[in-house]
């Protein structure tokens, strides 16, 4: 086999085990967070875990893709890969150092689901990674602004998915924030209310409705098999993380919405 066929075989992988995780989801719930109580020897303390392991999702696709540390080009110079890398940065900057850091405060997570979590980066940091390095088709290798040009509507749908989602994800992240800070110096860390604003108002989790959007903008702007590959992924982790946060909050919360979803405005 050589590393192209390993590659695709481990691409195939990635879809596979994305499906069941999914189904393992359903069966045993997403258990960090308000979905579980553990506090026993193997919890790891939230904030650190997060950056533990969000962290190795940019350093892995870096490894394998070193061109922004390394090398200083003129403006024009920079490919459309430079270019998605740089996307990546950005999501990873802000998801593994900025967002933990802004955090009023993070519930411990059990070290079995931060390593699990590590594994899942690292595989897909060098798909993505390797893909956008070797794999690539070449007209992704040639300078930014002409396959723009070439490609404007993909360039233009895929762009505008990926900052709408992320900006969505981080509005409604803070909004979960500002519960946390303004309970925090109340009661203690971990304390849940119900969450309004934004689309809050129909959904239980918008912060994951963002996420795949912003994600979904990504594979389309890059048309990569291993972006594809890492939707498909956040799909099967949030759509069912969401489905249990849902049921948890109508438990939790006697006057809980009625009309509100759990993922997708007025179906799901
Ligand atoms: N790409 C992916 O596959 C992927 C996977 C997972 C997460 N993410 C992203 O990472 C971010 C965090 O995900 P998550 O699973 O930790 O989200 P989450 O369970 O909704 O929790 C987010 C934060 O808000 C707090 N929180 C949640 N509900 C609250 C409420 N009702 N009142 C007050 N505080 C509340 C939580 O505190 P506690 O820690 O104390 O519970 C936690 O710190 C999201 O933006 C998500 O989209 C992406």
């Amino acid at each position: 086999m050589n590393e192209k066929e390993i590659f695709d075989a481990m691409l195939q992988g990635f879809q596979l085990l994305s499906l069941m995780v999914a189904g393992a989801l359903m069966v045993v719930g997403s258990p960090y967070g308000s979905q579980t109580q553990y506090q026993g020897m193997l919890a790891v303390d939230g904030k650190l875990a997060w950056i533990l392991m969000e962290l190795v999702s940019p350093l892995a696709l870096l490894s394998l893709y070193a061109w922004p540390l390394l090398s200083i080009k003129h403006f024009a110079e920079y490919t459309f890969s430079d270019f998605l890398v740089c996307l990546w940065l950005v999501h990873y900057v802000h998801r593994a150092v900025i967002y933990p850091l802004r955090q009023p405060s993070r519930k411990p997570m059990h070290l079995g689901i931060m390593l699990s979590a590590v594994a899942f980066n690292m595989l897909n940091g060098y798909l993505n990674g390797r893909w956008l390095a070797q794999y690539a088709p070449e007209e992704l290798q040639a300078k930014s602004m002409e396959f723009a040009w070439l490609h404007l509507n993909q360039v233009l749908w895929g762009l505008l998915l990926f900052v709408a989602g992320m900006a969505g994800n981080i509005y409604h992240d803070n909004i979960l924030m500002n519960i946390r800070l303004c309970r925090k110096t109340k009661r203690g860390h971990s304390i849940y209310s119900v969450p309004q604003g934004g689309l809050f108002q129909v959904v239980s989790c918008p912060h994951f409705l963002c996420e795949i959007v912003e994600w979904f903008g990504f594979a389309v702007l890059s048309g990569s098999p291993a972006a594809w590959t890492f939707w498909l992924n956040v799909v099967c982790n949030l759509v069912p993380r969401a489905y249990f946060i849902h049921k948890w909050y109508q438990a939790t919360f006697a006057d809980y919405p009625q009309n509100r979803k759990a993922i997708v405005p007025y179906l799901l």
